[in-house]
């Protein structure tokens, strides 16, 4: 069985593997047309070149007369003669055949030098030239002809092809996986509020009996200042702050100004009470710094990262909240610092993911609620800041401040 954060990586890899398929397949279909196509354009400059032969041949032109042929192959050439000198060409500019001079096509456009020459230099980049025999006038032997030629604007087009599809390819998955993994998103949220609220509604009529029936005992019996049924109602309380907890998820809760210090040091000193006394707990850092916060929701991120520092440390150990601002930024910072075993740098942004854990049984969800509550309910940040295995590891909040003027 897969858990929920390897079977997304599992889907990203299925996907990208597919794309690879998809896209050297025809990366080595359209090479393969590409080779055959540029093969039968050479051979239609070849042959072009062969009918010109036979027309300068039949008749008795000179070599400087220029030569037109009109054909319907859209391969792009130059003549030259051996002189270099331009003496026709085709498939250029708007696809027509021209030639050196009017004497032949008076309705030719004038002959632009510089633009011919230009593409002559692409052309010899491009091919290997063809070189023709052409008989000159009666008794005065052969001269040469030299046809340039390039690829046609649809071989070219054809080289492009992959890469086009390529992105087309690369925007239409990344844009399904955007919109597959935000409807999953925000379907999970919704299960996951719903039941939040119904819990947190489930439990609302218990709670307030149990407190009841604690003030009807304490009546009956006469036994206000009994221990045993304080610590019953403490608990019962610990169930209401719960009950709160979860009927604030999935409505914007209200944040209020507090002094951070004063918050965690309460929420510390009633949680070190309940666990092994072989870790110590100490707050440190600036008082005064206030900042908006939801005191449940507030509690129950520092509750989630004390007790996976306390998870983290074997045995004796030390688990310390340093609070600390930034005056210039407006920023507070909240580190949880433990002496416990650490996490790998690769992990340092996986553990936040729903359903990673390392622990027999544990959910895997402490950090992803933690998140939610720092980033959705408190606008803040939170982060691995630092951390070494065997050594221990820092979370990092990061809260606006609230300016304090005392
Ligand atoms: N302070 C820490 N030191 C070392 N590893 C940590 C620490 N905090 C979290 N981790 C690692 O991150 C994992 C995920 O933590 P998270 O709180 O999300 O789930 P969990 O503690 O395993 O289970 P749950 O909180 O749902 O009961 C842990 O299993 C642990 O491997
Ligand atoms: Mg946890």
């Amino acid at each position: 069985m897969f858990n929920p954060s390897q079977q997304k990586n599992l889907w990203k890899y299925t996907l990208i593997a597919f794309a690879i398929v998809i896209v050297s397949g025809s990366l080595l279909y359209t090479n393969y047309l590409v080779k055959n196509i540029a093969k039968s354009e050479r051979t239609r400059a070849q042959v072009w070149a062969m009918s010109m032969e036979q027309i300068v041949g039949a008749g008795d032109n000179d070599i400087s007369y220029p030569i037109a042929v009109r054909d319907s192959v859209t391969v792009p050439a130059i003549v030259t003669n051996e002189k270099g000198e331009i003496t026709a060409t085709k498939g250029l500019d708007s696809g027509r055949t021209y030639i050196a001079s009017d004497l032949v096509d008076k309705d030719a456009p004038k002959y632009d030098p510089d633009y011919f020459k230009n593409e002559l230099e692409i052309m010899k980049a491009q091919h290997e030239p063809i070189r023709m025999v052409i008989p000159r006038a009666k008794g005065l032997g052969y001269g040469y002809s030299i046809i340039y030629y390039k690829d046609s604007f649809l071989l070219t087009q054809l080289k492009y092809f992959p890469y086009v599809q390529l992105s087309v390819i690369a925007i239409f998955l990344m844009l399904a996986y955007t919109v597959f993994s935000s409807s999953r998103r925000s379907e999970q949220n919704q299960v996951w509020v719903g039941l939040a609220k119904e819990t947190a509604h489930q439990l609302g009529t218990p709670i307030s009996s149990l407190m009841a029936w604690i003030e009807l005992i304490k009546d009956k019996y006469n036994a206000e200042d009994d221990q045993l049924l304080a610590e019953m109602g403490n608990d019962v309380k610990r169930l209401e702050i719960v009950a709160d907890r979860f009927s604030k998820i999935g409505s914007k809760p209200q944040l209020e100004p507090h002094k951070v210090f004063d918050v965690v040091s309460d929420f510390v000193d009633y949680f070190k009470v309940r666990v092994s006394n072989k870790i110590t707990f100490s707050v440190l850092g600036n008082k005064e710094l206030m900042a908006g916060l939801n005191i449940p929701l507030f509690d129950w991120v520092i509750e989630n990262l004390l007790k996976n520092a306390v998870n983290a440390i074997e045995g004796p150990g030390s688990i310390t909240v340093e609070i600390s601002g930034s005056k210039a930024k407006k920023l507070i910072y909240i580190d949880v610092i433990d002496t416990g075993k650490g996490i790998p740098k690769s992990k340092f942004t996986t553990v936040f993911q729903p359903g990673y854990t390392t622990r027999k049984r544990g959910w895997g969800l402490g950090l992803s609620l933690t998140k939610r509550m720092v980033e959705n309910y408190h606008d803040g940040h939170i982060s691995v800041k630092s951390s070494e295995p065997g050594k221990g590891t820092t979370f990092r909040i990061v809260l606006k401040s609230i300016l304090n003027d005392k």
